[in-house]
């Protein structure tokens, strides 16, 4: 198992039809690739998690990068992991604004994007806590 994060920042013009667009061919094709993740947005930025075989995720990420719907993709996070921490979603989702990813997480925006912060055990309590939010 393998694991794949990144961040974005969403072009100005994103709607919410463009969000539904996004989960829509997500779920379908994540399924077909037995990819699993989620995807969160808030205050238009984009952080992705994405599971599964390696090359499928690298697959899929190529795609991702090159969509003009968002820029400056910037990969965060990507190494083997033991399980999925989103065995149920094809694409989970969770919108939120940054005042909600401070008292939710206790993480702010800055925090999470830092260097520093690039560590596998960040991550892992990053995404719990997103899950527990939207199980
Ligand atoms: C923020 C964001 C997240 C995306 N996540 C996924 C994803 O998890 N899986 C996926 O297949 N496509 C995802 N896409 C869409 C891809 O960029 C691309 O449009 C799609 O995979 C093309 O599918 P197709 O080759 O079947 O036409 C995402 C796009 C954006 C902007």
């Amino acid at each position: 198992m393998y694991e794949l994060v990144y961040h974005s920042k969403a072009r100005s013009r994103i709607n919410k039809s463009d969000i539904t667009d996004i989960l829509e061919i997500s779920r379908a094709n994540n399924k077909k690739y037995s990819i699993t993740g989620c995807l969160i947005y808030f205050g238009k930025k984009f952080i992705q998690i994405l599971e599964g075989d390696k090359s499928a995720v690298h697959n899929i990420y190529s795609k991702i990068e090159q969509d003009n719907r968002h820029f400056e993709v910037t990969l965060f996070y990507h190494g083997p992991k033991m399980n999925r921490e989103f065995k149920k979603w094809s694409m989970g989702y969770f919108e939120g604004d940054n005042s909600i990813m401070q008292t939710k997480f206790g993480i702010s925006e800055n925090a999470l994007l830092e260097n520093s912060h690039r560590s596998k055990e960040t991550v892992k309590e990053f995404w719990q806590s997103i899950k527990k939010i939207i199980e």
